[in-house]
């Protein structure tokens, strides 16, 4: 993996539009620092960093394209909105095409939209660093930044709240890995101040 988070940087600086690449090279620079900061690999923060949306400009007929070449478990949910399949496509994207076997790397990516139940650090990391890396503006994200610095556990809860409460705001559904994400919280109970089964 050494040198292949800088090698897809300019992969990626050509193949997405520039809007979308400061998003992924900001994504992977915040990735890695918050590895260092909470003693994970900056390496592999990095690379699923700026890989996370590598097809997020690719259509849905190309997402589902490309599901059903890596022969990929479809769900109804996904079907209706594909732009949901472009973190697990990537991931299988970055096994199949770059020989990338770091289970941990893969998930983060995989996993970077809708959250889902035991994401382990280096995944919650991609998934905060996707919401507060520096072009990202909304209320409390000033906030977010600092908390992703001190405190992992809380700052990943309080990004998923903030995410579930904007899907419902929307009147969308949410995904049933989303719905598993948040479950795990309460089973946790800590992040959220309850006292969980954990
Ligand atoms: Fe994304
Ligand atoms: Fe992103």
């Amino acid at each position: 993996m050494s040198n292949l988070g800088r090698d897809l940087d300019k992969l990626m600086q050509d193949k997405l539009t520039s809007f979308r690449y400061e998003h992924v090279k900001g994504v992977a620079d915040i990735s890695e620092e918050l590895a260092k900061r909470h003693g994970l690999n900056p390496k592999a923060a990095y690379l699923a960093g700026i890989y996370h949306d590598a097809l997020r400009e690719e259509s849905k007929k190309s997402l589902l394209a490309l599901a059903a070449r890596y022969q990929m478990n479809v769900e109804d949910m996904e079907r209706e909105y594909p732009v949901l399949l472009h973190g697990p496509v990537a991931a299988r994207a970055l096994e199949e095409e770059f020989g990338v076997k770091d289970e941990s790397v893969l998930e983060a990516i995989a996993c970077h939209t809708t959250g889902k139940a035991g994401m382990d650090d280096l995944a919650k990391i991609v998934y905060l660093a996707d919401m507060i890396e520096p072009t990202r503006e909304y209320p409390g994200v000033e906030r977010l930044r600092k908390l992703a610095y001190n405190d992992l556990e809380q700052a990943f809860y309080v990004s998923v709240k903030h995410n579930i409460l904007h899907v419902i705001d929307r009147k969308k559904k949410l995904h049933k890995h989303t719905v598993a994400c948040w479950n795990d919280f309460v089973d946790l109970g800590g992040p959220i101040g309850i006292k969980g089964k954990g």
